[in-house]
């Protein structure tokens, strides 16, 4: 074996696993070699490296018996099907589906909240939910100086967050709407294109979806706060890749806004963007490629003492998911990480 890290990605043909390809290269990951998995339609299909051309195989058990890590990406039930497999194999899965996140024995990282978390991993590490990342990164850093007692979130999301393909349906419908003709919905339940509609993940019975309870119980188990109050309102909106959105946090004493933005403008990952005279303010249109989380608008909450309001953009397919995964790789390799020491039995 060549000295370098053997990486396989699954679900190499979706949108994250499409960024993952480009963060390896971009960011000198030391692979000594890339293997590209994603279902049986896409085998042969071929991908730049590196300058090389890799050719996409389609997912096998064979294909993780030489591997040391894997960056999957292609679904909850495709993680479920394979995660025993990659872990006896002896290689380290990096998840980022939401098949493993609130498994007791699996670590939910954002490296620049709880890296120390990684040490204890058996095998599997789970990497957030996105909308959950991108707050964490500009609310985290506030916590940490004063511990927030309640947290209200609203989001703008993206397409992206639905996969590629829901990318292109929006930019068929749009183009089906200006042509008068009926816009084409397999990837979302209704057209997005010139429209909003609340997340369309399914309800609980307390009424949030999915995706808002994610926000919840990720936000607690990456903070180490089980009991932090919380409440999402999760809504899609026509945009492709980057998500936003607006966080009102409470905390026991008054937070001075000067404060706030003198902690956040330190904070890893993070861009502090205000411009109050001419009322501008992190975009998804600025935001879209770029690896940090853009925060702005910190305000007092005039309906109470204790509260700050603040809103914030970042890249739902990069700080939100691929970029996250590869800096978790990169943690496992700083922290020498890669070898499991307990591996786990996969039963969640
Ligand atoms: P494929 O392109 O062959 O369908 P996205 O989130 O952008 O929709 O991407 C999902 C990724 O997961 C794609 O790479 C897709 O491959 C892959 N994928 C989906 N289902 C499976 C499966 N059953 N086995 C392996 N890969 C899968």
């Amino acid at each position: 074996m060549s000295s370098g890290i053997r990486v396989a990605i699954l679900g190499a043909t979706g949108a994250v696993g499409q960024e993952l390809i480009q963060l390896l290269e971009q960011r000198s990951f030391p692979a000594s070699e890339l293997k590209l998995l994603a279902s049986p339609r896409s085998a042969g299909k071929e991908i730049p490296f590196r300058g090389e051309t890799l050719t996409v195989e389609a997912v096998s058990e064979q294909a993780f018996a030489d591997v040391d890590l894997v960056l999957a990406s292609a679904g909850g039930s495709t993680s479920q099907a394979w995660a025993q497999t990659i872990v006896d194999a002896g290689a380290v899965l990096v998840d980022n589906s939401s098949a493993f996140r609130m498994a007791e024995n699996v670590p939910l990282i954002v490296p620049e909240i709880n890296p120390q978390a990684a040490a204890h991993h058996q095998g599997i590490i789970a990497n957030p939910n996105c909308t959950t990342i991108l707050m964490g990164m500009a609310v985290y850093p506030l916590h940490q100086v004063q511990p927030i007692q309640r947290l209200l979130v609203a989001t703008y999301q993206s397409a992206s967050g639905a996969g590629a393909q829901a990318m292109e349906e929006v930019k068929a419908q749009a183009q089906a709407i200006l042509n008068g003709e009926t816009p084409p919905t397999e990837a979302f339940p209704y057209p997005l294109a010139f429209n909003v509609f609340p997340h369309n993940s399914s309800l609980t019975e307390q009424g949030y979806c999915q995706e808002e309870m994610k926000m919840v119980k990720e936000t607690r188990k990456i903070f180490g706060t089980p009991d932090l109050r919380i409440s999402a309102t999760c809504v899609r909106v026509p945009v492709l890749r980057a998500h936003c959105e607006t966080v009102n946090l409470e905390f026991a004493e008054p937070f001075p806004v000067g404060q706030a933005r003198e902690v956040l403008a330190q904070a890893p990952g993070l861009i502090l963007q205000e411009d109050w005279e001419n009322n501008y303010f992190p975009m998804p249109n600025e935001t879209t490629g770029k690896d940090e989380v853009f925060v702005g608008r910190i305000r007092q909450d005039i309906s109470h003492p204790c509260g700050l309001e603040l809103w914030l953009s970042g890249d739902q397919i990069r700080k939100g998911a691929a970029l996250n995964a590869v800096q978790i790789a990169e943690l496992l390799v700083k922290d020498d990480l890669l070898k499991v020491q307990q591996s786990a039995t996969v039963s969640v």
